[in-house]
């Protein structure tokens, strides 16, 4: 599946038809460096960058590219600035999740009449390459959605960017597009942000996770997960859960100072070659006990893959009823205990790894410990 391929049937009933994920655009404390880290660590190229040279006052923003994902990465020039204010509260995290759609007045329109808080009223950018329509709404914590329309456009990226030619263009690593992208909210805010998904914006609830699928013997978390009607862009929504000792959800709550993204979730085809390029590039991964393969195919399965490049990368693996999926996590890019990546390769399977949840929070539990944040 392609999220940005453009669908050709629409639901009828799908007031808010999104053709996929347009960009990411992460509010960071130096755009220069971490476009530099995205660039050599996990293969982006370089595409359009905005700042002083084109007019900016307040920012620069740093446009990045790899198949079909664009990540933007914003710093603010002055300390007066919302950007600012955003990078002194949470750290490095996601600003913008937009979406890309075909009329981006409607999206504004049907959004807000369902109860969507407006962030950027309807706004028609133009320059020589012609047009983009744009309007966001507010999601949980500080993020928002940008809806982006850009059928009547052909620049590099929007009008306001200039294209960003470098000297310095590492290899990419076969990273594709956005699969998921995942909130933490706080403490019963769970099933308020799935009905803000459901009411305002008409995803539906395609996979619940309770604190029973979802715990160790110390902490624990719930989950649903929130598609639009193609399936193209999927947002899961997780909460903390009582456990013993503190959960990773109330790690990132308690070090993001709030709500916000925790991690996004990109798609590859060779998921063995992709993240033995990114290790090599330095991209650091949690790691799951060796024992964790023992048993690997009693558990999922028959799969095409050798398990021992598996097991040497710590590529985790798990199945549903329409195939399996190969998976792995990054350790939060930032200092701050807070976002990271996941890298993922789907063969069939369109769920999220429910039977590596408990491996999994185990390897997150040992880096808390390590913090002293369990
Ligand atoms: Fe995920």
């Amino acid at each position: 599946m392609d999220t940005l391929e453009v669908t050709t049937k629409q639901s009828t009933t799908d007031f808010l038809p999104l053709n996929g994920t347009d960009y990411v655009e992460l509010y960071v404390g130096n755009a220069k460096q971490a476009a530099h880290f995205y660039k050599t660590a996990f293969g982006f190229q370089s595409l359009a960058y905005a700042g002083p040279e084109t007019g900016l006052k307040d920012r620069s923003s740093y446009v990045l590219v790899q198949n079909k994902m664009r990540l933007v990465l914003t710093s603010p020039l002055h300390s007066d600035s919302p950007i600012a204010e955003h990078h002194k509260k949470h750290g490095d995290g996601v600003k913008v999740l937009a979406l890309w759609v075909d009329d981006a007045y409607d999206a504004f329109e049907q959004t807000t009449k369902r109860g969507g808080k407006p962030y950027m009223q309807p706004t028609t950018l133009t320059d020589a390459h012609g047009e983009v329509r744009m309007s966001g709404i507010h999601t949980y914590g500080e993020v928002v959605h940008l809806f982006i329309e850009r059928k009547n456009y052909n620049g590099v990226f929007m009008p306001g960017f200039k294209a960003w030619k470098s000297e310095y263009n590492p290899e990419p690593t076969g990273l594709l597009y956005v699969d998921h992208c995942v909130g933490n909210v706080g403490w019963n805010q769970m099933n308020p942000w799935v009905n803000f998904y459901e009411n305002v914006m008409g995803f539906k609830n395609i996979l619940s996770f309770d604190d029973k699928d979802i715990s160790t013997e110390y902490s624990a978390l719930m989950s649903k997960v929130m598609s639009n009607g193609n399936g193209y862009v999927k947002f899961p929504i997780n909460e903390p859960a009582e456990g013993k000792k503190k959960s990773q959800v109330e790690e990132y709550l308690e070090f993001y100072e709030g709500e916000g993204t925790q991690h996004i979730a990109i798609a590859t085809k060779d998921i063995v070659s992709t993240v033995r390029q990114l290790m090599a590039r330095g991209v650091e991964f949690l790691k799951v006990p060796s024992t964790y393969y023992d048993d690997l195919l009693d558990r999922v399965g028959p799969i095409e893959e050798d398990i021992e490049p598996l097991k040497e990368l710590g590529i985790l693996v798990d199945r549903d009823d329409e195939g399996y999926l190969l998976q792995l996590f990054t350790k939060p890019v930032e200092d701050r205990p807070t976002m990271f990546y996941e890298i993922i390769q789907r063969k069939g399977a369109k769920s999220f790894g429910k039977g590596n949840f408990k491996a999994l929070f185990e390897a997150i539990e040992r880096e808390q410990e390590l913090r002293g944040n369990l």
